[in-house]
């Protein structure tokens, strides 16, 4: 039987550490603020927009909406961003993706200030986290390494598989799990074996985006794993890319979906958000 890694609580955990800190920072007349952009109405990105938009008000955040209609050019995008970029009472910028496809999608990414980047997708950002030094990091692999913090799994010296290659998922995740001294193999698409790397694993982190893939042929015995993917079944239950039913009696700790990995983003989120606050205060 394995320990079932609860997301929902740590999240929770989390963004009530958060919500005192910002009390503090309020009672010195500090508010923090962030800029929610969504261009289009994509019903996926209005649910996320809207769950963003919730944890700041728990938390204490002030949240500005920026609702553009799907017609809005690339430069109107840009004039925003830069607008935000220079507003010293705004600390976090987030342009929900995707952005319609008459939009540069990395134009605006690099358009974003570094120190309001809460996001962690600038380069700068990126190549931040890959040479050790300051800067943002992508929400749901900063989240897959609170998880694992927090339920007392050491990383150091243990074999990490991350399978997915993603910009906000697999590489970051693999970065960060070297920085925390893992030995690290990042799988794909291409791989070889790839069951027998899995096999090897002692933190298996699965961003694939196919549900239910990985079932206990690619686990070794107590070994943790960690599910990013959440997909709705024919049944209308959200499931993983983790076959639940076959690993969890073979893995030591597994995240559960929902309630695993999904809640630590918008934590994480909030986490980059008074960051944000607290640097450029
Ligand atoms: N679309 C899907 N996930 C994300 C995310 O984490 N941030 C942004 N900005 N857009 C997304």
């Amino acid at each position: 039987m394995a320990k079932i890694i609860d997301g929902k609580l740590i999240s929770k955990q989390i963004k009530d550490e958060l919500k005192a800190e910002v009390a503090k920072l309020k009672e010195e007349g500090r508010e923090i603020c962030l800029a929610v952009i969504q261009v289009g109405n994509d019903p996926a990105s209005s649910v996320y927009v809207g769950n963003k938009k919730k944890a700041c008000e728990y938390i204490g955040i002030k949240s500005l909406a920026y609702e553009l209609p799907e017609e809005t050019t690339e430069k109107e995008l840009l004039d925003i961003i830069d607008k935000l970029n220079n507003d010293n009472t705004v600390h976090g910028i987030l342009v929900q993706l995707p952005v319609p496809e008459h939009i540069n999608e990395e134009k605006i990414i690099n358009a974003i200030s570094p120190a309001k980047d809460v996001d962690g997708f600038h380069p700068a950002s990126v190549g931040a986290l890959s040479i050790g030094q300051k800067g943002f990091v992508s929400c749901t692999p900063a989240g897959v390494i609170q998880l694992l913090k927090r339920s007392d799994i050491d990383i150091t010296g243990k074999d990490c598989v991350v399978i997915g290659r993603s910009n906000i998922v697999g590489k970051p995740m693999g970065m960060l799990l070297l920085r925390e001294n893992g030995t690290v193999t990042i799988c794909h698409s291409k791989t070889k074996n790839l069951k027998e790397i899995c096999k090897r694993a002692d933190i298996l982190v699965a961003a694939i985006g196919k549900p239910k893939m990985i079932d206990a042929e690619y686990v070794k015995e107590g070994a943790t794993v960690i599910d990013v993917g959440i997909h709705r079944m024919e049944n209308g239950k959200l499931c993983g890319d983790v076959d639940f039913d076959s690993v969890e009696p073979v893995a030591g700790a597994i995240t559960p979906v929902p309630g695993g990995v999904g809640p630590m983003t918008i934590a994480m989120l909030m986490n980059n958000c008074v960051e944000a606050g607290r640097n450029q205060n």
